[in-house]
């Protein structure tokens, strides 16, 4: 994606120097701000506190923070103490799981002395694995995209949640690749942007597409059900954090209600997603852990003060009583299509 007018990945390193550096997606889309991690605790906590968020990122991103790891200490008990550190920052994402355990793997065997330039290799090939694979899903969903017919005179409307965009990979997003490919085919094309509450990532999903130029409105969660039962809606498209061996989808809560929805009206709804988001251990949607956030994320509202600084307002008491899933389910019934870098299953 380019970032005022520069072709720009969500994630960079320098090996020699020891770093590291992530966009600051809680500063988005009010600032672009890179951070850099210096250390597997940094990027531990970066993931944990979301700085980098999406499943295919948070992969990388671990990945990154091993080769950190590695650095500093490459003895066997050094890269499994920071793999379980690593593994720890989130529970939903596999992607995470897959990425730390494909790396523990290749550098176990190797003696001491060699792992830290392996681990980076290692980390700067499952970032080019993300950006190769990406590419693949944009292909494949543009072929299913040229497939659909408008319901309505004009563009035709997608409706997207959450961010499965060039933000939560490294480059080209999920969800949002055959959108991108889609715009550069010449395909009009209109994308409903669900805002996803509680933590808004709907916003960065309108702030990546107004940087492409991608014609897009923002709506409040809410506002899908009567938007997809009044012919507005041509088809949903979703990421993954986790797909069971049955099909079922977890994703970011509120995505089943959107399936719910184009089931009842004969929307199509789409999910695109990597293989290494298949849990293939993960029998049915029921194994997958679903992760309980803070409060504060709906207690809070993010946004910019009358001075236009970063503030946090609140809309809610510190006692008053909340409950913050994460992630949702929805059964593979619901599913019309797995778009993955290998093709389209229906
Ligand atoms: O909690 P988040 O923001 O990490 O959740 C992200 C999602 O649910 C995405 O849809 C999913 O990770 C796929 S990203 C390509």
């Amino acid at each position: 994606v380019d970032v005022n007018g520069v072709p720009t990945r969500t994630i960079r390193a320098d090996p020699v120097a020891g770093w590291v550096e992530v966009i600051d997606q809680t500063l988005l889309p009010h600032r672009f701000e890179w951070v850099r991690l210096h250390t597997v605790d940094d990027a531990a906590n970066a993931i944990r506190s979301m700085q980098v968020r999406g499943a295919p990122l948070i992969g990388v991103t671990a990945g990154y923070g091993l080769a950190l790891a590695a650095s500093a200490d490459p003895s066997e008990a050094g890269l499994v103490a920071a793999a379980e550190l690593l593994a720890g920052t989130r529970p939903t994402a596999v992607n995470l799981r897959w990425a730390i355990g494909g790396l523990l793997e290749r550098l176990r065997p190797l003696t001491p002395a060699r792992r830290s330039e392996a681990a980076w290799r290692g980390a700067a090939e499952l970032a080019e694995h993300d950006v190769a694979v990406n590419q693949a899903i944009g292909r494949h969903g543009l072929a299913l995209l040229r497939g659909l017919t408008p319901r309505r005179p004009g563009p035709l409307r997608l409706m997207t949640h959450c961010n499965a965009g060039w933000l939560a990979t490294v480059d080209g997003g999920t969800a949002l690749a055959p959108v991108y490919a889609a715009a550069a085919a010449g395909l009009q094309v209109r994308v409903w942007v669900s805002e996803t509450r509680p933590r808004n990532q709907g916003l960065l999903t309108a702030w990546e597409l107004s940087h492409q130029e991608v014609p897009h409105v923002l709506i409040a969660d809410n506002a899908a059900g009567v938007l997809i039962a009044t012919d507005q809606v041509d088809a949903v498209i979703v990421g993954a954090d986790r797909v069971a061996a049955n099909g079922d989808v977890a994703n970011k809560v509120g995505t089943y209600l959107k399936a719910l929805a184009c089931a009842a009206h004969q929307v199509p709804f789409y999910v695109a997603a990597p293989l290494s988001t298949i849990d293939s251990s993960c029998a049915t949607g029921a194994g997958i852990p679903i992760e309980q956030r803070g409060g504060d994320e709906l207690r809070l509202i993010r946004g910019l003060n009358a001075a236009g600084a970063p503030a946090d307002i609140r809309q809610v008491p510190d006692a008053g009583p909340v409950a913050n899933p994460a992630f949702d389910v929805t059964p593979a019934h619901l599913v019309t299509a797995l778009i993955t870098e290998k093709g389209v299953t229906f």
